[in-house]
């Protein structure tokens, strides 16, 4: 009989520094309305971007209002958090500096829709070949619905 082996196992090595965090790609999302990926995380990625900050401007060609009743529309709300459970959120959100700030923000007050472009919003829901840019949500339909009525309401329909 062999003799019992006493396992020796070295301690694991030993990292050090701060936990190297795990970027998500840039379409990206979480699976549950609600969640977003942490301002550490949503900070790394517009870092890694190392793109120049912009800032964003309303493209609605609509004045601003801050009774605006889509503020309390469902179908915004969804659309809201289905972009902010994506990597989407991270360089379209103004504090974070990101690039693609300029081109929608979802800090954009008072309603952020209205900081895209029509142009932004054909791409934003797929209608174009800029793929990389379209939103990854399981209801293309739904979001469609709601960028059409928004086109409408920019040209007074
Ligand atoms: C790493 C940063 C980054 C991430 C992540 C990101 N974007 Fe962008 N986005 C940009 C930048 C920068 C621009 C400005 C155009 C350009 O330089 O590509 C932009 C522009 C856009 C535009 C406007 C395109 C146009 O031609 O008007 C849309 C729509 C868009 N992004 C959608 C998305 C969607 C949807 C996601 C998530 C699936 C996303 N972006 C994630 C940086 C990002």
């Amino acid at each position: 009989m062999f003799p019992m082996i006493l396992a020796c196992t070295s301690p694991p090595p030993d990292s050090g520094g701060s936990p190297v965090l795990d970027l998500p790609e840039h379409s990206e999302c979480l699976p549950s309305a609600g969640d977003s990926y942490s301002d550490a995380i949503c900070q790394a990625v517009v870092d890694e971007a190392g793109r120049q900050p912009t800032v964003s401007e309303n493209k609605s060609g609509m004045p601003p209002d801050w009774t605006d009743p889509r503020l309390n529309d469902p179908e915004y709300r969804w659309l809201t958090s289905e972009v902010k459970r994506c990597a989407c959120r991270c360089c379209h959100t103004g504090a974070f500096g990101g690039a693609g700030v300029y081109f929608w923000n979802l800090e954009h007050q008072p309603v952020w829709i209205d900081s895209a472009s029509g142009w932004s919003l054909s791409v934003l829901g797929g209608w174009t070949d800029e793929d990389d840019q379209t939103l990854p949500t399981d209801d293309i339909d739904r979001l469609r619905a709601l960028i059409e009525a928004e086109m409408d309401r920019r040209q007074g329909n």
